[in-house]
């Protein structure tokens, strides 16, 4: 038995979700190039969920469940209302959508519609959790969800308290879409590692949840930023980029397990990134980005990933840098939720091996003679 480090090349299960051929990313077999021009957010979680795009009475239908499902309940708001102002964002949501099992009736429920209903507020109920908690530890209340309202302009209206720009729903929708699902990335599998015990779809979430919170997979998104602001001015760029390449400190947002000529979301971003930037007025955080990733990619070959663009246009949309990883996992719940009904419907237990490197044929010491 030969261990394969991180995993990599392995092929662990079959999936109809989405899929990375030749570098071209798909959910359900559709170019996420057309979903990140074309769709709704809510689009994509039916078609993530149950297989293809949804009709306009099917959208209009999931849509209103959304709406309705995001109310949180008052024992999770009194939680979010006790817990430190300055604690990490990722735990503490990991910390709620926990304590939203609690109090669901349905939690360890395993039948396939309940846990469609399942999924359905955990996608609502996200959202207003980030919204909720950013709130009340800045000392405001939380805001109710509109009713009707897609996620992305609930989420910051919920957020803000004010009707967002239509540029900046629409902006904030195509980052949902570019977030909702990829393969069997690590929070992902790990999803559908907990779930393939046959436990339920909030243990599922929770453990993506913790494994989304790492630097090498959704923190990279606060680390880009963190970075930036490091960085300064794009007269620091250079000096900054080849000190951190020389000493072989890794630069966040760059680099990819699978995409090796570059990661088909990041052109959506970085174009997002250049306008927002635009029209806020401040193309600073647009500008260094460019030349950061033309010395990356020229000194090391690298390309920008997902996250790299991500941190700029939710800069440009004034959410504050601890929710960026946060609001990644706002998107990824549906991609999550749908590869646990995936993992249920034709399940086996998820049990490799390990290659054993420790040693061997070694004598009990008794306690007296250690
Ligand atoms: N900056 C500098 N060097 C890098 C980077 C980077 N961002 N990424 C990889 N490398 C180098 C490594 O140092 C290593 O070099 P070496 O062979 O000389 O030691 C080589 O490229 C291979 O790197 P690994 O870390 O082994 O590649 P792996 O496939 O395991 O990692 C990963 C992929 C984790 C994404 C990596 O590229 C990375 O750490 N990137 C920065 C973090 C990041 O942006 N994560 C978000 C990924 S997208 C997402 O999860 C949403």
């Amino acid at each position: 038995m030969t261990a394969t480090k991180g995993l990599e090349g392995i092929v662990a299960t079959t999936s109809s979700i989405s899929s990375i051929i030749d570098g071209v990313l798909t959910y359900r077999g559709i170019n996420i190039d057309d979903l990140a021009e074309k769709a709704s957010y809510e689009e994509v979680v039916y078609l993530l969920w149950f297989g293809k795009l949804p009709n306009r009475a099917e959208l209009n239908d999931l849509i209103a469940k959304l709406s309705q499902n995001a109310a949180l309940p008052e024992q999770v708001l009194d939680l979010i209302r006790a817990t430190p102002k300055n604690v990490n964002t990722m735990a503490a949501l990991r910390t709620f959508v926990s304590a939203l099992a609690l109090y669901d009736e349905e939690a360890n429920d395993m039948d396939v519609d309940a846990n469609v209903r399942k999924a359905i507020r955990l996608q609502a109920q996200l959202p207003a959790i980030v919204a909720a908690f950013s709130r009340i530890r800045e000392g405001k209340e939380p805001i109710a969800p509109k009713e009707g309202a897609g996620i992305a302009e609930n989420f910051l209206y919920m957020l803000t308290g004010q009707e967002p720009e239509a540029i900046a729903v629409e902006a904030f929708n195509k980052a949902l879409v570019l977030h909702a699902d990829h393969e069997l990335n690590a929070s992902t599998f790990a999803s559908r590692v907990t779930v393939a015990t046959l436990s339920d779809i909030y243990s599922g979430v929770v453990s993506a949840i913790g494994a989304l919170k790492g630097p090498l997979h959704g923190g990279a998104n606060e680390a880009v930023m963190a970075m930036l602001e490091e960085v300064g001015s794009i007269d620091n760029v250079e000096p900054y980029i080849q000190d951190k390449l020389n000493n072989k400190v890794k630069i966040m947002g760059f680099g990819h397990r699978v995409y090796k000529n570059g990661d088909p979301r990041a052109k959506h971003l970085q174009k997002m990134s250049e306008q927002l930037g635009k029209l806020t007025g401040n193309t600073n955080w647009y500008e260094m980005s460019v030349k950061i990733e033309e010395l990356v990619t020229g000194m090391k070959g690298l390309k920008p990933n997902v996250d790299f663009y991500s941190a700029s246009v939710y800069t440009s949309l004034q959410i504050p840098r601890d929710l960026f990883t946060p609001i990644f996992a706002v998107s990824r719940v549906s991609g999550w939720t749908a590869h646990i009904l995936e993992q249920y419907e034709n399940n086996r237990l998820i049990r490799p091996r390990a290659e054993y490197t420790g040693p061997s044929h070694q004598a009990f010491v008794p306690i007296e003679q250690r």
